[in-house]
This record gives C-alpha cells, sequence and structure tokens, in this order.
C-alpha cells in the first residue's frame, strides 16, 4: 500500500512517499481503510523529533494521527464493528504507525463508528484538536455561565473549545490574528481580541478560565486576568509551564494545567455527538493528496493554514463518499 513514510526525523524534506506492507489485523484491532486524514502539529513536532518528553516515533514512521474510514476486517476478539463500518479514531504514532496511508490497523480504545449526518472529512478532524478543547476545558473545571479566553480561537483546537464553550452558555472571549477576526466572530463569541493589534493581557476583563490553545502565553502573565481562583490551560507541557503548575498549588489559589491529551474510545465516542448535534464544525483550509503532506506540514508550521488540513489518500475518488 502507499504511505506518507519518515525514515529519520528531520524537516519536512524527510517524507516520501513509499509502497509499505499492508498492515496485519490482530485480534484486538480493526483493519481501516483511510479515506480521509486530517494533519495536527503534534504530526510536525514528532517528525522534526522535537517531542522529547512524549518519545520518538519508532522508524521508519507514518505521519499523521487522526483518520477517518471504513472497516475492512475485524480482529477475532474486537466487539461491535462489522466490515463496512464507517470509523473515525486516532492513531498511536510513537509506535510508528500513521494515518497517511491507504490502511491502518487501530486498537479499540482509539476509534469509534463516525456518526450519520458527520462527513469523513469532519470526522478526520476530530480527535486531536477537539479532543484536546473538550477535555483541556473539563481538566480546568469548566461550567455553564463561566467566563472564558482563548488563545488561538481561530486553530483547530481554540476554535473547537469556542464552538463548545459557547453552546455551554459561557462568556467566550477569543484571541486571534487579524485574517480571522471574522471567523472567530462567526464562532459565536462575545468579543474577539486581534492579537497583532492589541494584548489580551491588558484587556479590561477577567476570566474564570485562560485556555492558551496556541500555547503563546504563560500563567505569569494569564493570571492578571483570571479570577482569585482562575484556571489557566496551557496546551503545550513544556518544563516553564509544569513548574508554574507546581508553583501555583502551593502559592495560589490560581491554578496552572499543563495539559496532555489521553484518548480513549469514551472521548472519540462523545466528539462524534458533539460533530453530528453540529457543536463542532472544523474548518477545512485545504486538502491534500499524499504527495502534498510535505507542503502542508511546512505551511502549518509557519502558521500559513488557517483551518485543518486534510489529505485524502490515493484510492478515494476526488469526491468525499457523503454518509
Ligand atoms: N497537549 C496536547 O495534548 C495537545 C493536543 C493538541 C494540540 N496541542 C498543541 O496546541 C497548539 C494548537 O494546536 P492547533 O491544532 O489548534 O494549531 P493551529 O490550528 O495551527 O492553530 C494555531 C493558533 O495559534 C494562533 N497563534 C499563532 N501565533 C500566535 C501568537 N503569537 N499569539 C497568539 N496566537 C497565535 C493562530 O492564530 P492566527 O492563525 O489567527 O494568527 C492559531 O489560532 C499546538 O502547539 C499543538 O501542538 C497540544
Amino acid at each position: 500500500m502507499r504511505a506518507v513514510i519518515f525514515e529519520r526525523c528531520g524537516d519536512e524534506s524527510v517524507l516520501a512517499v513509499k509502497d509499505v506492507p499492508k498492515p496485519a489485523c490482530g485480534p484486538r484491532e480493526l483493519l481501516v481503510r483511510v479515506t480521509s486524514v486530517s494533519l495536527n502539529p503534534v504530526d510536525y513536532k514528532l517528525r522534526q523529533g522535537m517531542l522529547r518528553f512524549l518519545g520518538r516515533p519508532r522508524l521508519p514512521a507514518i505521519t499523521g494521527k487522526d483518520f477517518a474510514g471504513v472497516v475492512e476486517f475485524v480482529g477475532a476478539e474486537m466487539r461491535g464493528y462489522s466490515v463496512g463500518d464507517r470509523v473515525f479514531g486516532s492513531v498511536d504514532s510513537l509506535t510508528g504507525a500513521g494515518a497517511c496511508a491507504e490502511y491502518l490497523v487501530i486498537t479499540e480504545d482509539r476509534v469509534a463508528r463516525t456518526p450519520d449526518g458527520v462527513t469523513d472529512e469532519q470526522a478526520s478532524c476530530l480527535c486531536v484538536a477537539a479532543g484536546t478543547a473538550l477535555r483541556g476545558l473539563e481538566s480546568a473545571g469548566f461550567a455553564a455561565g463561566q467566563s472564558v479566553l482563548i488563545t488561538g480561537a481561530s486553530g483547530a483546537v481554540g476554535a473547537a473549545a469556542a464552538q463548545i464553550a459557547v453552546r455551554r452558555g459561557a462568556k467566550v472571549t477569543g484571541v486571534c490574528g487579524s485574517n480571522n477576526v471574522e471567523y472567530v466572530r462567526s464562532l459565536g463569541v462575545e468579543r474577539v481580541v486581534d492579537y497583532k493589534r492589541e494584548d489580551w493581557a491588558a484587556i479590561d476583563s477577567v476570566y474564570d478560565i485562560v485556555f492558551d490553545a496556541a500555547a503563546s502565553s504563560s500563567f505569569a502573565v494569564a493570571r492578571r486576568r483570571m479570577t482569585a481562583k482562575g484556571v489557566y490551560v496551557n496546551t503545550v507541557p513544556m518544563p516553564g509551564v509544569m513548574l508554574s503548575s507546581a508553583w501555583a498549588r502551593v502559592t495560589s489559589r490560581q491554578r496552572c494545567i499543563a495539559f496532555m491529551l489521553d484518548m480513549s474510545h469514551a472521548l472519540i465516542e462523545q466528539l462524534g455527538a458533539l460533530a453530528r448535534e453540529g457543536v463542532l464544525v472544523a474548518r477545512v483550509a485545504r486538502t491534500v493528496d499524499f504527495e502534498g503532506v510535505a507542503d502542508a506540514q511546512r505551511a502549518m508550521a509557519e502558521g500559513k493554514i488557517y483551518g485543518k488540513a486534510c489529505v485524502r489518500p490515493p484510492s478515494i475518488a476526488s469526491q468525499q463518499p457523503q454518509p
């Protein structure tokens, strides 16, 4: 089968489209024919070898985590799925497996059925980004009616967080760049701050939660815009954020969370339900074929893609199958 692989870590030039063996399906796995993939920053960070705290992927590795597809074969001990079922999920990339392939195998904790009414492309956009939004808000004790400031509200994580928070009746301020102000306003937020023109840390409001989806700030800065028991969530758990988290625990009633997503079947099902209800709608900025993955990852790393970059495997016709 064709796949987008890298044999060593490095810049996007290490990516190549090659023939690799079709994966063998274990007893507690599904073999899935991939119909859509969405790229995430973690894909290029892993390929670059940047995420030492997560570990390095086993090489050679297939790039990409989030996928949608159709069940081709059901492992002997796998219950609840049939050949032909539409599914979506997220691959454990550290194993060297990946989503940018014609086929993948997936364990039951990393997959769920794609709900009727949700396209494969939309389903493939859910797991890492919207999962981080949902669990990240939950980690901060998010409740209806709270005030929430979201950085990176034009990005995949931030926009999903805004969609969830707005739907649950929060008062939301979204922070984004000038090109995306109208998009973020369209998510239903009360206020939009263009970070290129205004410093959100200097505005005249305080928030129950500062969700730093862009990981562009710090607890020290954000706490000035937080209520007495406010919570700061950073999506990139670097040592400085972890230090702030420990320091806040002993010195303050405010909290700092270094968030790391834990994928599960229950989470994937929840995300599917939110997409079916129309709460989560991903903005797909571009769709590429396997040859376009390197360029899309470079553009994403340079902040030049507003929304999700999706990938369509060669075996999928130009028309996305609709549910
Ligand atoms: N910990 C975890 O488990 C986990 C899971 C998922 C993602 N993440 C991390 O979360 C981050 C966001 O992911 P994503 O998929 O949402 O990425 P994305 O779609 O590329 O979005 C990036 C966002 O950052 C904003 N931004 C860029 N520079 C900024 C600046 N100087 N100040 C404020 N905002 C700025 C962009 O705004 P404009 O485009 O409007 O300028 C955009 O909204 C990434 O670092 C990713 O690795 C972590």
